[in-house]
């Protein structure tokens, strides 16, 4: 069979079944739609299962970075350390906030925040590290937790990709999210290890900041829908602050419900998937698997690896693509994107890896012909773009 007969293999595909569709029929039966119990039962079970004591559903990682950077009092004048080498949403909230976002390269292991290089950017006006536990590889935390209190500096995690990702902390393994900064806040977009469409949590151990994003979450009102609409007595609501609409669904959170359940069976795929692929791309010459450091352990959100010397990442690329592979290049720099590209110095590590890895596919169910099929195309581009470059 050649390359047009096969399926196309996805970047990544969600594991959605009849509990999550009957989830979703429950919920438009219930008719009601908008933030209310199911909400409420999805933050509690996001909560218990990351170990914290707060958590609180919002309508995006995005919306969970603004909430994280405004109910910790980030505004105009300050600064907030965090990298470039990840999604534009953090560097783009510091911005909403009026802060100005500060680059710091990353570490090429782990791909997060150099604990080595952070120092030297913070000054008075530095009022948080935002930090990326990226493509749910996690960062040197704890280095990075005792920089920050040094400098009485917030630190807020962005676990986008990482839940269900660990670290070795005090000698024992912990989840992400638990968390030991101030906030930690996390995504189910589909290309993350749960999804509900779109949605975001924050989770914290402050109940204070937790009584604030829920405000925020909901134009600054000071009680929510669901007391509002319990109540025996008329309620007349205030509103006690500036807020947003950064409300989940109730159709979210009972999809995000039924995914939780099959978190471990998902991480568990991904974890023996990413092994398998380590085992496989062995054998194709300059390729390098990610490393995983021995206090992490990934959930494997997404497999980058680094290329040979002289394959043009691009063509590489477009010749999976033509064999019916879909791949994502390294993670992008906000500071080569126009909004950013004032502010920064070099930052080599991150540039490199934006321009030497790719991403491969990795979902649940994918099956080891597919992924014979990724590692074969992954050689063949490989072996078919450095012809090009020295035809
Ligand atoms: C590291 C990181 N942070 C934040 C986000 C934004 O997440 P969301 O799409 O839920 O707003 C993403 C999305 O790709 C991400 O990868």
């Amino acid at each position: 069979m050649d390359a047009s007969q096969m399926e196309p293999i996805p970047i990544t595909r969600p594991l959605l079944g009849p509990e999550e569709e009957a989830a979703a029929v429950r919920v438009l039966r219930s008719g009601w739609l908008t933030q209310g119990r199911e909400v409420a039962a999805f933050e509690s079970e996001f909560g218990a299962l990351v170990k914290a004591p707060y958590a609180c559903a919002v309508s995006s990682c995005t919306a969970a970075l603004h909430l994280a950077l405004v109910g910790l009092g980030i505004g105009p004048g300050d600064e907030v350390v965090t990298v470039s080498h990840s999604f534009i949403a953090a560097a783009n909230v510091i911005r909403s906030c009026g802060a100005t976002p500060v680059f710091v390269d990353v570490d090429r292991t782990t791909q997060g925040m150099d604990a080595d290089l952070v120092e030297r950017s913070i000054n008075p006006r530095a009022k948080a590290l935002l930090v990326v536990h990226q493509i749910g590889m996690p960062c040197d935390l704890t280095r990075l937790l005792l920089i920050a209190k040094r400098h009485n500096l917030h630190v807020v995690e962005d676990a986008a990709c990482a839940l269900g990702s660990e670290f070795l902390i005090d000698g024992a393994w912990e989840w992400i999210g638990r968390p030991r900064g101030s906030v930690a806040c996390f995504s189910f977009h589909p290309r993350k290890i749960i999804s509900c469409g779109e949605g975001g949590m924050l989770t914290t151990q402050d109940s204070g900041l937790d009584r604030k994003f829920r405000r925020l979450r909901q134009h600054g009102m000071d009680v929510s829908d669901t007391v509002r609409h319990g109540a025996a007595q008329v309620v007349f609501e205030t509103y006690l602050e500036p807020g947003f609409n950064y409300r989940m669904t109730d159709l979210q959170a009972a999809v995000g419900r039924e995914q939780l359940k099959r978190l471990p069976f998902i991480l568990e795929r991904r974890r023996a998937l990413a092994e398998r692929y380590r085992t496989l791309l062995a054998e194709l010459h300059g390729v390098q698997s990610p490393p995983e450091p021995a206090w992490a352990r990934s959930n494997w959100q997404s497999y980058a690896v680094a290329l040979p010397d002289g394959a043009n990442q691009k063509e590489v690329m477009q010749r999976m693509l033509d064999l019916g592979i879909a791949t994502r290049r390294g993670i992008m720099n906000a500071h080569r994107e126009q909004p950013y590209r004032a502010s920064s110095h070099a930052l080599p590590v991150s540039e490199w890896l934006q321009d030497r890895t790719i991403l491969l596919p990795l979902f649940p169910d994918m099956t080891s012909d597919e992924q014979d099929r990724v590692v074969a195309a992954l050689g063949e581009a490989i072996t078919c773009g450095a012809a090009l470059s020295t035809a």
